[in-house]
């Protein structure tokens, strides 16, 4: 189950360019099973129709303040009670203005007024418009008024300028509604998860590396920036893009790894090593590139740094968690590993199942603790299963 799984959440489309991208916002929002109520301001619908939004929302679009059959099916006050949270993507710097002065003229700035639900505004115009005082100070007593924001990208606008004012990434935007939609079970604790696998080069071109894809340290990663932690993601190399609102340090190497995780681990509440580092690396890397006639070449390898187990030498008050991708005697190897590695948590999945493997969507884990107590996590997304490991560490590690 997702976030949004359940969940009713309100998109005010208002009248800019970007309405256009509404569109995916509501498509999205569906993908991820949201019950989605469209309301399009008059503005708004010269940008983009209301059958439009209707087709992909699968909702009347609410579009008058006084339409007696909208209002005795959604009024403006049954709908401002119902809404888990109210989106307002493309919010224009009317909109803005309005919701700072109290006018409640239409149906979308009444909602917005009647709700108590968290408000995310994503807004986007013109460069100068938006650095224009008067929107300025509205966002700053917006804010101050705990309304939420996600603010515009830079770039070529569709009125020519280039600046800041084009709307968000439609992914930032759903990712900060999904932290608005999540409890904060993590809220205060510094963590540090690495992700990914690391590459230990051999010449300038070739390199030693694993399958490991990244998926499962990036989910664990978003999970807890969303419950509320202050995160760190070090991450080797993956095809996987920044997420949004936490901090991304991309390395390649074990040694680079190892700096980059011990550097964040300095004043950080918990350690999660969820990257497949390289057990070896080569015992000194060419300079330049290895050619095929050197036929007889030899690789010789040295083991690298264990991060986890450098850790758990002088470990303090932080809690370590590692995983474990094994083949076969799953329980007994994590649990050997856990030990040796002095952890507080080990979380141990079977990389030989081609459903739960390295570059799958899915998995399905066993989290070990020291006591012998297990928690099974039964197959479900890689994002299911990171919040599941948090709620298991939470439960277990943090409250003592
Ligand atoms: N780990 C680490 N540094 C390494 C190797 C592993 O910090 N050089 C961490 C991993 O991130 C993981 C845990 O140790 O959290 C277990 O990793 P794994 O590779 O399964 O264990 P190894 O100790 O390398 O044992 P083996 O490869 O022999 O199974």
């Amino acid at each position: 189950m997702g976030i949004f799984s359940g969940k009713e959440v309100v998109l005010g489309v208002t009248g800019g360019i970007a309405a256009y991208k509404a569109c995916e916002i509501v498509r999205e929002l569906r993908k991820e099973s949201a019950n989605v109520q469209v309301i399009l301001t008059q503005s708004g619908a010269q940008f983009i129709t209301p059958l439009t939004l209707q087709t992909l929302s699968k909702n009347p679009v609410v579009m008058d303040m006084f339409n007696l059959i909208s209002e005795s099916e959604i009024g403006h006050i049954s709908l401002a009670q119902r809404a888990h949270l109210l989106l307002i993507a493309p919010a224009t710097a009317n909109v803005i203005g309005k919701i700072r002065g109290g006018i409640a003229d239409d149906m979308l700035s009444t909602v917005v007024m009647a709700t108590t639900a968290p408000v995310l505004i994503a807004p986007a115009m013109n460069t100068q418009m938006y650095a224009s005082a008067a929107v300025q100070e509205n966002l700053a007593v917006l804010k101050s008024r705990g309304f939420h924001f996600v603010e515009p990208g830079e770039g070529e606008l569709a009125c020519g300028t280039v600046g800041p004012g084009r709307l968000a990434d439609v992914g930032k935007i759903l990712e900060m509604a999904r932290n608005l939609l999540t409890e904060k079970p993590l809220a205060g604790k510094k963590v540090v998860v690495s992700a990914g696998p690391t590459a230990e080069p051999l010449d300038p071109v070739r390199y030693v590396s694993n399958r490991s894809s990244g998926k499962m340290g990036f989910a664990m990663a978003r999970a807890a920036c969303r419950m509320g932690a202050q995160v760190t993601l070090v991450s080797g190399p993956t095809a996987l893009p920044d997420p949004p609102f936490l901090a991304t340090v991309r390395v390649r190497t074990a040694e680079e790894m190892f700096s980059a995780v011990s550097r964040a681990a300095e004043d950080a509440d918990v350690v999660v090593m969820c990257a497949a580092v390289a057990d070896f690396k080569a015992k000194k890397s060419a300079s330049v590139k290895i050619k095929k006639e050197d036929f007889d070449y030899r690789l010789e390898l040295s083991p690298t740094v264990d991060i986890l187990e450098t850790l758990g030498k002088k470990k303090g008050k932080r809690v370590l968690v590692g995983f474990a991708a094994e083949t076969d005697d799953l329980a007994r190897n994590a649990r050997e590993k856990m030990r040796r590695k002095n952890l507080d948590a080990i979380v141990a999945n079977d990389v030989s199942r081609a459903d739960i493997g390295f570059e799958s969507d899915d998995n399905e884990v066993r989290v070990f603790f020291p006591d012998g107590e297990i928690r099974e996590l039964p197959l479900a997304t890689k994002d299911g299963i990171a919040v599941g490991v948090w709620l298991a560490l939470n439960g277990k590690l943090f409250r003592r």
